[in-house]
């Protein structure tokens, strides 16, 4: 009998981990973890249980996504309780989906356990709607990776207007966004706010326009994990932002 969860850590703070994750967590005999998640959460592992440190860090060398796959396979074959604990939520831009075919393909059931993803976490801690009515209907989560595609042919979907864009891993490939937009018709002044390591004490917004994307992006090279947040929904932050303060001092 395998016990193996692939649980989403959220975006950082204990706090926003879900209680079926904290309890996974608690229990666990064996932990795999990525690189996003934060000394926090990791701190709640028990002593006594085996830990791999599985992060891709730029520069250094990390396990591949099929020797990933081979140790958790390894591992879930042990019977232990295996956590498999990665940032955000495991299905959104986690591979998370991989490594549930691949233990199901060996006959192994994973349990998923979902986390608040980076867009969901960021949005809140930001102050940014990411829809709200009569501004934006609707909602896409984009990789920045799937930008290095020359030839990609989803750019007008994107530009629509009324509708809220979220960039993972955006950061490098931000003035190829900002072009691919533009020349769909999208509006230079399209307010964008870049959020640098949301929901931590270090979280830092930087807000800006389409047009200017590239400069301010550039600004932030070397900074992680960075989302990029794109539409009119963006606007209302200055607001949002002054009254949850007000209302945050009024608690306190
Ligand atoms: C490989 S993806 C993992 C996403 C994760 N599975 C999730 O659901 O949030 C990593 C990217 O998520 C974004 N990201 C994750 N956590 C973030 C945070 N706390 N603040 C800003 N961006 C974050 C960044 O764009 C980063 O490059």
């Amino acid at each position: 009998m395998s016990h193996i969860s692939l649980v989403g850590a959220g975006p950082g703070p204990v706090e926003l981990l879900t209680l079926r994750a904290l309890r996974r967590i608690e229990a666990a005999e064996v932990v795999v973890y990525d690189r996003l998640v934060g000394e926090e959460i990791l701190a709640c592992i028990p002593k006594g249980a085996a830990r791999f440190d599985v992060g891709k860090r730029c520069g250094e060398p990390s396990p591949s996504q099929s020797q990933i796959n081979a140790l958790l396979l390894a591992l879930a074959r042990t019977g232990k309780r295996v956590v498999r604990l990665k940032g955000g939520d495991p299905l959104v831009f986690g591979r998370g989906g991989e490594e549930a075919l691949h233990l199901a393909r060996h006959g192994i059931q994973a349990e998923l356990v979902p986390g608040i993803t980076a867009a969901l976490g960021c949005a809140a801690s930001a102050a940014i709607p990411l829809t709200h009515r009569g501004v934006a209907r609707s909602l896409t989560l984009i990789t920045g990776h799937l930008m290095e595609e020359e030839d990609y042919q989803g750019w007008q979907a994107l530009a629509r207007s009324g509708h809220t864009l979220v960039f993972y891993m955006g950061l490098e490939r931000a003035d190829r966004i900002r072009r691919g937009l533009l020349a769909a018709g999208a509006l230079p002044d399209l307010p964008v706010a870049l959020v640098v390591a949301g929901c931590s004490p270090r979280q830092q917004v930087v807000e800006t326009r389409l047009d200017a994307l590239a400069q301010a992006a550039e600004s932030l090279l070397g900074q992680s994990p960075v989302l990029i947040m794109m539409g009119e929904v963006v606007r209302l932050r200055s607001e949002l932002d002054s009254l949850l303060g007000q209302a945050m001092e009024r608690v306190a």
